[in-house]
């Protein structure tokens, strides 16, 4: 299977997932980053591992739906079958969502349904939440929405600040998001309804 990244900053569970695909963890290819932001150190982590990018820069497109097209035809191209976002910071249409239903994860930084948005580390921070974590989830037409395939818990001490909190949460990221990428690929993710089912086979039985 070929597998896209969609990634606008860092690129931190870009170079996670890159590195399970590297140690053979993920049994794909990650044959397409796209970017929409020039500056983005993500760049720099494809370049490294020799990605292909896609720039997709918002003010080189009539529109979002022109945006949106541009990417599709790169998609299509690259016979992509699963959409990883890793902190992409644009808003899919719901066009573009429905067109690859059940074939995009998002991964979001706290513990949804609860502090969803850009700014879930610090919101659970300033609630005073003592469990936090990150959450892998399919993506749809909601933001932060979809169902939930994999979450993990931290907990807040009482002397975390925010940037101690992110680092705890990220590390979780960085382990729960290539175990996501894997089942998906080998097939072992099934949704039923809001619920994500791992499949988890031996001697062809299910258990
Ligand atoms: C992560 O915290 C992720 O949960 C959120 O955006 C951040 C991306 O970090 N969606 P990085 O660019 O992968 O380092």
């Amino acid at each position: 299977m070929n597998i896209a990244v969609f990634a606008s900053g860092n690129g931190s569970n870009f170079q996670a997932i890159a590195d399970a695909v590297k140690a053979g963890r993920i049994k794909a290819n990650l044959a397409l980053l796209v970017c929409d932001n020039p500056q983005a150190y993500v760049l720099e982590r494809a370049k490294k591992t020799g990605t292909e990018v896609f720039l997709a820069e918002r003010k080189n497109f009539k529109d979002k739906s022109g945006l949106e097209a541009a990417i599709i035809k790169e998609v299509e191209k690259k016979k992509i079958g699963l959409i990883v976002l890793a902190g992409y910071m644009r808003l899919l249409s719901p066009a573009f969502v429905s067109r690859y239903k059940n074939k995009i994860l998002n991964i979001h930084p706290a513990l949804l349904p609860a502090f969803k948005g850009t700014e879930g580390i610090k919101d659970a921070f300033e609630y005073g939440a003592k469990i936090a974590g990150p959450t892998v989830h399919f993506v749809d037409e909601q933001t932060d929405h979809g169902p939930i395939v994999m979450q993990a818990a931290v907990m807040v001490d009482d002397d975390d600040t925010e940037e101690t909190l992110a680092g705890k949460i990220h590390e979780q990221e960085h382990r729960i998001y290539p175990e996501a990428v894997r089942l998906f690929v080998e097939g072992k993710l099934k949704i039923a309804g809001r619920k994500v089912i791992i499949v988890r086979r031996q001697n062809g039985r299910q258990h």
